[in-house]
C-alpha cells in the first residue's frame, strides 16, 4: 500500500538529493591493481565519493571489471554516487586522472619479508608506473605495492616527478594498527588516539610513544614501560602477524589507509600524515625514502616535518634508513632506469 511521503520521508529525501547534486572536486581516479588492497581500496574510496569515477586495472581479464561492478551493485545500498568502472590493461580509460594508487604486485606468503617481493614486484610497478603517467601526467602518485620504501622509489624513477608528488602509504597503516593495541590495552576508542611513527614500512619501523597520547594525554601516563614495549614491538610486526592468520597480506586496513590519503589531497585537507617520503636532507638523511610527518594537500606533499627525536629515537630512525637503503641498493643494482 502506497503511504504519502511524511516529513521525515521529505527529509531523507532531501538529503539524498543533496548528496546527488554533489560537485565532485575530482574528476578520476585510478585504482592499479585489482587485488584485495586495491579493491577494498577503490571500494573506500566509492563509499565516501571522492570523485564522479573510480578505474580499477588489473592484468588478470576481467577481475577488475567483475569487482568494479560488484562494488558498484552497493552503491544504491550504501547511498553513494562515484561510478567504479574495471578494466583490463586499458590505461585509455584512466585517463586524466588526478590520484594514481599503485598496489600492483605479488603479496607475501609465510615465511616470506616484504623485501623478498623486490625483484618480481620492482619490473610491475615500473611498467605500470610508465603506463599509467602516460595517459595522466599531472597525478599525484601512491604507491601500496612491498617492499613499500623501495616500490615508491621505483615509482618515482620510472615517472620521472616531483617526490612531492611520488609517495608511498605505510604509516597510515601503521599508525591504524598501533592505535588499534592501544586501544585494545585501554578499552578506549581508537579514533581518540594519536600517533606518529617514522621509518621504513618494515620490521625497524619507529612507533614514537612520546609522540601518541589520547587526546592529548600522553600514553606514556597510562600504560606501563613494559605493555608499551610490547605494542610497539607487535606493531612492528603487524603485518606479518596477519599473513601467518591467513597465508597472504592484508588488506582491509591497507586499502582504507591508502584512500584516506586520497581523501586528503582531494579535499586538500592539509592532513598531518606519516607516509613514505623522498629525504633530501631532513632528519640528516639524504637520498632515501622513509616514513616521515608531512603535510599532505592538493598538490602533495607541502611539507617535511622535522619533530625532534631523542638520541634513542634518532639512533633507530637511522637503522631503519639504512635497512632501506640495503634495499634501494638492490633496486639500482637491477638497472631498470638506464
Ligand atoms: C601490510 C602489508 C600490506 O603491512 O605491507 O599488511
Amino acid at each position: 500500500m502506497y503511504n504519502k511521503p511524511n516529513i521525515i520521508t521529505f527529509a531523507v529525501m532531501k538529503q539524498k538529493v543533496k548528496r546527488k547534486k554533489k560537485p565532485y572536486k575530482m574528476q578520476k581516479i585510478t585504482v592499479i591493481g585489482a587485488g584485495n588492497v586495491g579493491a577494498t581500496c577503490a571500494n573506500v574510496i566509492a563509499h565516501k565519493d571522492l570523485a564522479k569515477e573510480v578505474v580499477l586495472l588489473d592484468v588478470k581479464e576481467g577481475i577488475a571489471e567483475g569487482k568494479a561492478l560488484d562494488i558498484w551493485q552497493t552503491a544504491a545500498i550504501n547511498h553513494f554516487n562515484t561510478r567504479v568502472t574495471g578494466v583490463t590493461n586499458d590505461y585509455l580509460k584512466t585517463k586524466g586522472s588526478g590520484i594514481i594508487v599503485i598496489t600492483s604486485g605479488i603479496p607475501r606468503k609465510p615465511g616470506m619479508s616484504r623485501d623478498d617481493l623486490i625483484k618480481t614486484n620492482a619490473n610491475i610497478v615500473k611498467d605500470v608506473t610508465e603506463k599509467a603517467i602516460k595517459y595522466s601526467p599531472d597525478a599525484i602518485i601512491i604507491v601500496v605495492s612491498n617492499p613499500l620504501d623501495v616500490m615508491t622509489y621505483a615509482a618515482y624513477k620510472a615517472s620521472n616527478k616531483s617526490s612531492k608528488k611520488v609517495f608511498g602509504m605505510a604509516g597510515t597503516l601503521d599508525t591504524g594498527r598501533y592505535r588499534a593495541f592501544i586501544a585494545n590495552a585501554l578499552h578506549v576508542t581508537p579514533i581518540d588516539i594519536h600517533a606518529m611513527l617514522l621509518g621504513g614500512h618494515g620490521d625497524t619501523m619507529v612507533p614514537l610513544p612520546r609522540y601518541t597520547s589520547i587526546n592529548g594525554i600522553p600514553i606514556t601516563q597510562l600504560l606501563g614501560k613494559d605493555e608499551i614495549d610490547k605494542i610497539v614491538e607487535r606493531t612492528k610486526k603487524g603485518g606479518g602477524e596477519l599473513v601467518n592468520l591467513m597465508g597472504t597480506s592484508a588488506w582491509y586496513a591497507p586499502g582504507a589507509a591508502a584512500a584516506q590519503l586520497v581523501e586528503a589531497i582531494v579535499d586538500d585537507q592539509k592532513k598531518i600524515v606519516p607516509l613514505c617520503a623522498y629525504l633530501s636532507g631532513e632528519y640528516g638523511l639524504k637520498d632515501v625514502f622513509l616514513g616521515v610527518p608531512v603535510k599532505l594537500g592538493k598538490d602533495g606533499i607541502e611539507e617535511i616535518i622535522e619533530i625532534d627525536l631523542d638520541k634513542d629515537e634518532k639512533k633507530l630512525l637511522e637503522t631503519s634508513a639504512n635497512s632501506v637503503k640495503s634495499v634501494m641498493k638492490v633496486l639500482d643494482d637491477m638497472n631498470l632506469f638506464d
